[in-house]
């Protein structure tokens, strides 16, 4: 595209997260990296019903839900336990008796919380938490989460009944100090104190607005799995439509992102966990997933030379952590070679796919998201590979979000 066309090209918030705040079950719970619901939509919108819809990196579930919404049956793949919970609770249908047991066991739960007050309770060993909430609104966070939890168990182990859980998660960020108006999330400077009645109060607003939003029956059906996108088994069902949205080659980490929630939920437990999973996320790089990449090499793969061309331009740039980052990059397109490597595995033949990707820079050096896949696509036997770019990121002017297309013929 010419420079003068990519200029015309706008940010468009309606193919963002913002667009989803008040699309129900979509706007539960807020990751800045998920996709639009708009987005999905005009994709899926030519596809019959009886096309099976695939996204390999599901997220908040967007394209599962969506497309259970349209009437589609979709299955998603992520490695994030928390969200893998988060989608299946967001894609199951819900009748209007289990509205009713949940209100009842929450109302039982919030008479509870007083006497909880008076005892330790669990908190979650988040580091510098008194960055998060007043030591007044913790007390109270902890009270009430004990007594949820007798009522309802322990979100990980119960993993599908979860709508009380959705909205403690929606409660705890709406009572911190945390502010999501970048893409990563910032702090303010000061945290408020929530007394016991305003946090209930606050809770059973929001409860109210996730049960509202779950009743009508969905269409279709949707489910998330925890598949590792890098190694995609034969499951014994083939897909004809993929619709994701990896993540970025930009260092945002999931895990990182997520972190309140996982910790409040008790899917992770400590630090050290948490650059593990890392580790496997593509473009992970908390904690010991950044220092594991100084040992990194790829394993023997052909690559795109493309690719090659990137990672020696960013390497040698002379700046103190190029190699390191030159690796990063080597290794989040080394693990999207693999990801494309297996996904024929479940691909029907004629499948067509949509990848929703970002381009990034390091050290000024612009890394082409969509040609160094578009190059694996055609390496590993996909037809059709093409490009458009849908959205300009942010002020900065070199970077884009594409729309990277391919047919898998099999
Ligand atoms: C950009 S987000 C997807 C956002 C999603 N489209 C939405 O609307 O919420 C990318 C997702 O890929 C997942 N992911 C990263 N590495 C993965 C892997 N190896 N296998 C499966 N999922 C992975 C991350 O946990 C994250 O949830």
């Amino acid at each position: 595209m010419l420079d003068v066309e990519r200029s015309a090209v706008r940010q468009r918030s309606d193919l963002t997260f913002k667009h989803n705040k008040s699309l129900g079950r979509h706007g539960w719970l807020r990751l800045t990296p998920a996709y639009s619901v708009k987005l999905v939509k005009e994709i899926i919108a030519g596809a019959p019903t009886d096309v099976s819809i695939l996204d390999p990196f599901s997220g908040t579930a967007t394209t599962t839900l969506t497309a259970a919404e349209h009437g589609n049956v979709a299955v998603s793949f992520d490695i994030n336990p928390f969200l893998i919970w988060l989608g299946n609770v967001k894609c199951r249908s819900y009748t209007a008796e289990y509205a009713r047991q949940v209100k009842d066991g929450v109302a039982a739960a919030i008479s509870r919380t007083p006497t909880f007050l008076t005892q330790e309770n669990w908190r979650p060993p988040l580091f510098n938490i008194e960055r998060w909430w007043s030591s007044t609104t913790l007390e109270v966070l902890s009270a009430f989460r004990t007594a949820l939890v007798e009522q309802f168990g322990e979100p990980v182990e119960n993993r599908e009944d979860g709508l009380a859980w959705v909205a403690f998660c929606r409660l705890v960020i709406e009572t911190s100090s945390a502010a999501f108006n970048h893409v990563s999330m910032s702090f303010s400077a000061e945290t408020a104190h929530y007394e016991v009645e305003h946090v209930t109060n606050l809770y059973s607003v929001i409860l109210e607005s996730v049960l509202a939003s779950c009743g009508s029956p969905l269409m279709g059906q949707g489910e998330v799995v925890e598949v590792d996108a890098r190694t995609i088994p034969d499951m014994g069902r083939r897909f004809g439509l993929v619709v994701t949205s990896p993540p970025y080659p930009n260092r945002i980490s999931y895990i990182r992102e997520l972190r309140p929630y996982m910790y409040w939920m008790k899917f992770l437990e400590e630090a050290r966990e948490a650059g593990e999973m890392d580790w496997k996320a593509i473009g992970g790089t908390w904690g010991i997933a950044t220092s594991r990449l100084t040992t990194w090499g790829p394993n023997g793969h052909v690559l795109p030379n493309i690719l090659t061309e990137t990672v020696g331009r960013i390497a040698s740039t002379d700046t103190k952590n190029a190699q390191l980052l030159a690796t990063y990059v080597l290794k989040y397109f080394y693990d999207m070679h693999l990801h494309l490597s297996s996904l024929p595995n479940v691909l029907e033949r004629g499948a067509q796919l949509h990848y929703i990707v970002g381009n990034s820079t390091f050290f000024g050096n612009v890394v082409d998201t969509p040609a160094i896949l578009g190059e694996s696509m055609r390496m590993l036997g996909y037809d059709d590979v093409g490009s458009k770019i849908i959205r300009k990121r942010n002020s900065n002017k070199a970077l884009f979000e594409y729309d990277v297309t391919a047919r898998w013929g099999g």
